[in-house]
């Protein structure tokens, strides 16, 4: 799911407002994904209910948590120089309790607490509830464990508290889990079978969003398109349960229309859409509302039909291309954003060259490129072996993103003058008299800040680009405001 975050980098912490009364301190930081993320917001929420105010000092936790991510062996080898850390701040401050929560959680299980003895405290995806307890055996100087993965749980009921954010952008979990099995992939395994979240509750919390000003909302989903809920409507009215199914069933463009006309002025992004499950539906849904952001995360992952099989992608490359020019026909202006992984088991050099013609093809706005990294337990990692030598993966990778790179500035150049709506979150980083925001196709826009703030709606001239970014001048308000 967009986007994964540098590995290399130290996690984000959560900084919350202090809770009267609350006297412990917890430190928790995330990495690997956006439902990370908003999964640490959540777990915060549960938290503080149990005494606890957020700190970014790592010497002055009570708790240290470290919400983690499987996805690649980078990334389980970030969080474990992480816990070294820790370790080490610990033997100063021995009170200190340490807790792994995510996917390395779920797919290590009690081996971070037998073998490795690094942590208190191990909490897969969907115990989160369950911390209030298990922190009372920790307390009680016992370890604590639950990693059970649940059919049903989607959090809908837990208010997460978002006021570290830039208080512009959020992000709302609409399903947990994936039924994909992409043979590469450790998410099946990690955050368990896909369920879909009551719309009632979603619609309430963009509604609670909206009212404390929040301009922007992403709905998450490790497989978007596949969002269904069945339910809701009396009983009474319908023939037989069956029927009563079908009729209050909601789909996922059912699901995004409700939001758009929930909230009119707010705008509304989604990742990840799996090419084999995105409707027309959702297409022609995103094209009547302008308040639904013209941009799509579309992995493809590879741009040759051999690899797709083996990688368990249900779709051709000759579905794809079918798939992009519908996109573009219904929407002229969106944006398309791929994943892709360089050296799939058996991959040979011409397959990786479809991957490149698939690309110029598209022409993506932007991308995540990775090379393939074999995970235990994946179906890929139990019957292929890993037989694409690294520097070969390394220079394919390369080529992937060299050609990204020429593609990007290829579509931000595109932009250059136009006017177009941006809404802004933050401070440009470079430089504090600039704004920096996204129009509807996600690309950053930078420009000077003049007399308009966070969370304004601004009509921006584009004047220049990088491949990465847009530079402007405003030139007023959009309707939005
Ligand atoms: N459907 C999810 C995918 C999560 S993983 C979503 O919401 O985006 C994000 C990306 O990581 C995948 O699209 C894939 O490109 C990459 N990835 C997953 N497993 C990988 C592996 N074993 N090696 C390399 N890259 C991988
Ligand atoms: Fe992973 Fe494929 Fe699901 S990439 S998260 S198994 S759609």
């Amino acid at each position: 799911m967009e986007k994964i975050i540098d590995e290399n980098k130290q996690g984000e912490h959560l900084i919350l407002e202090a809770k009267e009364g609350n006297n412990r301190k917890l430190f928790i930081e995330s990495y690997g994904c956006q439902m990370n993320f908003s999964d640490s917001e959540i777990v915060a929420s549960i938290l503080s209910k149990e005494g606890f105010n957020t700190t970014n000092s790592l010497e002055d936790a009570d708790l240290v948590l470290v919400n983690t991510c499987s996805i690649r062996d980078k990334a389980e080898q970030t969080v474990r120089k992480r816990l070294e850390k820790y370790n080490a701040v610990k033997k100063i401050n021995p009170k200190m309790k340490i807790g792994v929560l995510g996917c390395m959680a779920e797919r290590l299980k009690s081996k971070f607490l037998e073998e490795e003895k690094m942590v208190d405290l191990v909490v897969g995806p969907d115990a989160y509830k369950d911390l209030p307890n298990l922190l009372s055996e920790v307390d009680d100087g016992r370890n604590a464990i639950n990693v059970i993965l649940s059919k049903e749980e989607t959090y809908g009921d837990i208010a997460p508290v978002r006021l570290n954010s830039n208080g512009v952008t959020a992000f709302v979990s609409i399903t947990r889990g994936c039924d994909n099995m992409c043979t590469f992939c450790v998410v099946p395994f990690t955050r368990g079978r896909e369920r879909s979240r009551e719309p009632q509750s979603i619609i309430e919390e963009i509604n609670d969003l909206w009212s404390k000003g929040f301009k922007e909302v992403t709905l998450l989903g490790q497989n978007v398109d596949s969002y269904l809920w069945y339910g809701g409507g009396l009983k009474k009215d319908f023939k037989n349960a069956t029927e009563m199914q079908k009729a209050t069933a909601v789909n996922f463009a059912m699901l995004l229309s409700m939001c758009a006309k929930a909230q009119p002025k707010m705008r509304f992004r989604f990742s990840t859409s799996n090419p084999q499950d995105m409707t027309m539906d959702v297409i022609e849904t995103m094209a009547k509302h302008d308040n639904i952001c013209k941009y799509i995360h579309l992995p493809v992952q590879s741009g040759n039909n051999r690899i797709l099989k083996e990688m368990n992608r249900l779709h051709t490359r000759e579905e794809y291309f079918e798939l992009i020019d519908n996109i573009r026909r219904v929407i002229p202006e969106v944006a398309i954003s791929q994943d892709m992984i360089a050296g799939f088991p058996t991959e040979t050099e011409e397959e990786h060259q479809d991957t490149l013609s698939l690309m110029e093809y598209v022409k993506y706005d932007f991308g995540f490129m990775f090379a393939y990294s074999e995970r235990p337990g994946t179906l890929a990692g139990r019957r292929m072996e890993d037989d694409i030598p690294a520097d070969v993966k390394k220079r394919r990778l390369n080529e992937i993103q060299a050609l990204q790179r020429e593609h990007s500035l290829y579509r931000t150049k595109q932009h250059v003058g136009k006017v177009e709506e941006v809404l802004i979150e933050k401070a440009s980083k470079k430089s504090d008299a600039h704004w920096s925001g996204r129009n509807t196709q996600n690309t950053v826009v930078v420009f000077p800040k003049e007399n308009y703030k966070v969370g304004d709606f601004v009509n921006v001239k584009i004047t220049d680009c990088t491949s990465a970014t847009l530079l402007g001048e405003a030139v007023g308000y959009s309707d939005n405001n």
